[in-house]
């Protein structure tokens, strides 16, 4: 039977450390980290996401902000309260909820964000940082897929890992880290020729396509590890609706280690905004030392996995 990775468990141990960082800031005189969310309108999956990440902020004795304004928010007004918030001594990290209502301009209010409290990784300058290997603010699920996949392999030197996806969110930034922890990475997508083939020789496989159970049993090896990034909600043969990834979860039990959705990837998602959040604030403060999550949450322990 595959090891199920536990990501609750993992993004607890992060939380600690990352809880222990903001003690120590506050121990050393300064205000504890802040963070600001914004919102424009009403999604209603959105509205979850952003009241989680909130309530997250409390555990790790972050503060947070949240700016939710109507979904007629013009582009000019948006852009006016990031730059106020971008000059804000106390906002350490600024996060903007996408997606955005049709009338404004994704692109051009995430680059409006400051690159140094750009917490989600997504401005130009820190993508630029990722590609180039000269640190930066690392997006949040790609930095949870590397602790995930480093409580199984710590050292990923020479493994052949297939990441499907090519998002900018995931698939690209995934790669990156990969490169940097010198594996041999393959990017594919839902169009790869042979992927079930290519899928075959991996190591690893980082299913990140947004396709509900399109890796099957026969696409993985024997002892690969499987860190799967897809949610989608599907309606059940019983008419309840569950979340499924974008593995086949119950064929992939010959794998070494899988990591089950939901409460796998997602709940890493969510300690990484926090731990870039400590990473910008003790940046701003100047300490210039201030790690990547990556680094200072290095290969989780193992204890961490349960057996199906
Ligand atoms: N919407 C869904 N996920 C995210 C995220 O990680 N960051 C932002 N800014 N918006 C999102």
């Amino acid at each position: 039977m595959a090891d199920i990775i536990d990501g609750r468990a993992i993004a607890r141990q992060l939380d600690e450390k990352t809880k222990a960082q903001v003690d120590e800031l506050v121990a050393a005189g300064h205000s504890a980290p802040g963070l600001t969310v914004i919102l424009v309108g009403e999604d209603p999956a959105s509205e979850v996401y952003v009241r989680r990440k909130i309530k997250a902020c409390e555990k790790v004795g972050i503060r947070s902000t949240e700016h939710r304004l109507p979904a007629d928010t013009s582009q000019e007004d948006l852009l006016a309260l990031i730059d106020q918030l971008n000059k804000d001594e106390d906002v350490h990290g600024i996060l903007c909820q996408v997606p955005l209502p049709d009338h404004i301009d994704t692109r051009l209010v995430l680059r409006s964000i400051s690159p140094e409290k750009d917490v989600d990784g997504f401005h130009p300058v820190n993508v630029g940082r990722l590609s180039t290997g000269t640190g930066g603010i690392v997006p949040c699920t790609p930095l949870g897929v590397m602790m995930l996949l480093k409580s199984v392999i710590p050292d990923l030197t020479g493994k052949d890992v297939v990441v499907i996806g090519k998002s900018n969110i995931v698939g690209k930034p995934v790669a990156n880290l990969l490169l940097d922890a010198e594996a041999t990475v393959t990017v594919t997508h839902i169009y790869t020729e042979g992927l079930p083939e290519i899928c075959r020789q991996a190591d690893v496989i980082v299913a990140a396509a947004g396709a509900p159970e399109l890796v099957k049993g026969h696409w993985v090896k024997d002892g690969a590890v499987i860190i799967d990034v897809g949610i989608t909600r599907k309606e059940g043969e019983d008419g309840k609706t569950k979340l499924v990834g974008d593995v086949k979860f119950d064929e992939v039990q010959h794998a070494k280690a899988v990591t089950p959705v939901p409460g796998g990837v997602g709940p890493m998602t969510i300690a990484c905004l926090l731990a870039n959040t400590v990473q910008a604030a003790r940046n701003l403060m100047g300490y210039g030392d201030a790690e990547r999550g990556d680094d200072y949450a290095d290969a989780p322990d193992r204890s961490m996995h349960t057996t199906a």
